[in-house]
């Protein structure tokens, strides 16, 4: 079978990671217990993900002129993921996340950098590339025009966009409608509907709302998704001990994007990538979990 082609269009960070046993209160100064800092930004993740689970795949980014740009740029071209449309740019800092793990639970802060420089001309200057891809994936740590740009171009072109919609802003109607499958969580969800109450809703209420195509992570609760019939489904979590989260909605969304590439029906993609990003968060860091293809199978034939 010939690999997916996939295209991630995104942003790449370094993570400075801070674990603590406690979170301290505002204007408390704590002691945490570890300091590592690894490769991050959700665009980068995603595209390591889908390398490791079999797609040949092109990253579009930016990063500054530093080390930890070049940092970055090893790591995804050890993964033999196509570096060459990502642009190095003078004077700005490489994107930086200040990720603090407590209780296998993450809050993370982003300073995008370099990443604000990548444009929509960045976009329409690999008209080629897009239209050669099988799918193209997204995320919204780059400039909201960049985003809305790939996706109308994606569009045009007649290839199905996925867009991961995290940090969550309000998004167009008419851009909605353009993208194949929307994968925010339940908290981007409820922004994605301009819903500021705090009116409990249960996740199956919380996607009835959501008029497009979409698949809803849920953590350990697994995903949840609407068929091409508007029935509600739960595929549920996989049982897992969760050293650290951060990055398994990436490498749900690089699963995702990868299996229907391969033609799956959401149905499968969806089992297929809650296995993947069960395995992902039983490692530190966001890329240091990330599964290869057969370590999810061989996952997938235990926990069936
Ligand atoms: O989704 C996890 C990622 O979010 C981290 O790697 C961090 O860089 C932020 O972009």
């Amino acid at each position: 079978m010939n690999k997916p082609k996939i295209t991630v269009i995104g942003s790449m960070n370094i993570d400075m990671v801070t674990e603590t046993d406690i979170m301290p209160n505002q204007g408390e100064t704590i002691f945490g217990s570890v300091f590592s800092s690894f490769t991050g930004g959700k665009g980068a993740n995603q595209a390591v993900a889908c390398a490791r689970l079999g797609a040949h795949v092109t990253m579009v980014g930016c990063v500054g002129e530093d080390s930890f740009g070049k940092q970055l740029m090893e790591a995804l071209e050890k993964e033999s993921i196509d570096t060459k449309n990502v642009k190095t740019v003078p004077h700005i800092t490489t994107g930086v996340a200040s990720i603090t793990v407590c209780d296998n639970d993450n809050r993370i802060i982003v300073i995008p950098g370099a990443n604000h420089c990548l444009l929509p001309d960045d976009v329409f200057s690999l008209k080629e590339i897009i239209a050669g891809s099988d799918i193209v994936l997204l995320q919204q740590e780059i400039p909201f025009i960049t985003v809305e740009a790939s996706i109308k171009l994606a569009n045009e072109l007649g290839v199905s966009v996925i867009l991961n919609p995290a940090p969550a802003v309000k998004l167009p109607k008419e851009l909605l409608e353009m993208i194949h499958i929307i994968t925010p969580n339940e908290y981007e969800l409820a922004i994605l509907l301009g819903l500021d109450d705090k009116q409990e809703r249960t996740y199956e209420q919380l996607i009835e709302l959501y008029p497009h195509r979409i698949v809803m992570t849920g953590g350990s609760k697994g995903a949840f998704y609407k068929t091409n019939d508007g029935q509600i489904r739960q595929q549920p979590g996989r049982k897992v001990e969760a050293v650290d989260t951060t990055g398994a909605g990436d490498t749900f969304n690089g699963a995702l994007a990868v299996r229907l590439s391969e033609g799956s029906t959401l149905e499968e993609a969806v089992r297929f990538a809650v296995s993947a990003s069960a395995l992902s968060v039983t490692k530190l860091g966001a890329q240091s979990g990330m599964p290869l293809r057969t370590e999810v199978e061989r996952f997938m034939e235990i926990q069936p």
